[in-house]
């Protein structure tokens, strides 16, 4: 496992634990594997987590936690392999010319089994130089953004539309969204989120597939693929517009009634 990878799957770990820590987790239980336990990957058979195998194997009176997004920690393990597996796929990507200027390509971080995603446009310089999303100014805006809804960043999870960044933080070009919005689509797919808020015009016209002013759009509630779509004004905008922060807090608000409806 190279350095990107294992710094992916703490990431996920961590968001793991945030999701158990609020489900009550006391300690974590390290499961002792019976002698006769089958091996986790047999030639010819799909290969099985070694979460799945250590909730098979763990002593009878090994206590169960589940997180509050009803998602047991074997589902939320599966998740995040399934994660993974679209990272793997992205790979080394090479797919638009965004690959040419980039350092990292910054795939996205949180809780794999998050009930709330939030979708930005893409990396910025500070993201581009860690591999992580929304780490500079506007990142520590949106930080303020999750805490005002009373959730912290581990909880929910974090990605953009494209995820190399345009020269110049440029609005990504549509022979730059074409290629990577299926990955974009494949995240979502996995975590099954109870709601996506969109950050800006670019995130939210992607995923709802309009050109509507995102003025006019986030005055709603949409749908994509049955998940409630909250867009509200990017962060980087909100530096700019700090007049605007009171939209910003009712479409946080209608985030939060979905989370508790
Ligand atoms: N702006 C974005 O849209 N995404 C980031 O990750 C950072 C800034």
């Amino acid at each position: 496992m190279n350095e990107a990878e294992l710094r992916r799957l703490a990431e996920s770990i961590r968001g793991t634990v945030a999701g158990l820590r609020r489900a009550g987790l006391r300690e974590i239980l390290r499961a002792e594997p019976r002698p006769a336990a089958p091996p986790a990957h047999q030639p010819g058979k799909p290969g099985r987590s070694q979460a799945a195998l250590a909730a098979e194997t763990e002593h009878p009176s090994a206590e169960r936690f589940s997180t509050e997004t009803g998602t047991s920690p074997v589902e939320q393990e599966e998740k995040a392999e399934r994660l993974l597996a679209v990272r793997n796929e992205l790979g080394d990507c090479r797919r638009c010319r965004l690959h040419e200027t980039r350092t990292h390509l910054v795939f996205g971080e949180g809780d794999p089994a998050a009930r709330l995603v939030f979708v930005g446009e893409g990396p910025g310089a500070d993201e581009d130089r860690q591999g992580r999303p929304f780490v500079g100014r506007a990142g520590r805006l949106l930080d303020k953004m999750i805490q005002s809804i009373g959730l912290e960043r581990g909880q929910v999870y974090i990605c953009n539309v494209v995820k190399c960044r345009p020269p110049g933080n440029r609005t990504p070009a549509p022979e730059e969204i074409e290629p990577c919005s299926p990955f974009l689509t494949k995240q979502l797919e996995v975590i099954q989120p109870k709601v996506i808020c969109t950050l800006g015009a670019c995130a939210t016209q992607t995923l709802l597939q309009t050109r509507k002013f995102i003025s006019e759009l986030r005055s709603g509630v949409r749908l994509w693929r049955g998940i409630p779509v909250v867009p509200t004004y990017h962060p980087a905008y909100l530096l700019r517009n700090p007049a605007k922060k009171a939209d910003v807090w009712k479409d946080l608000l209608r985030v939060l009634q979905i989370l508790e409806g």
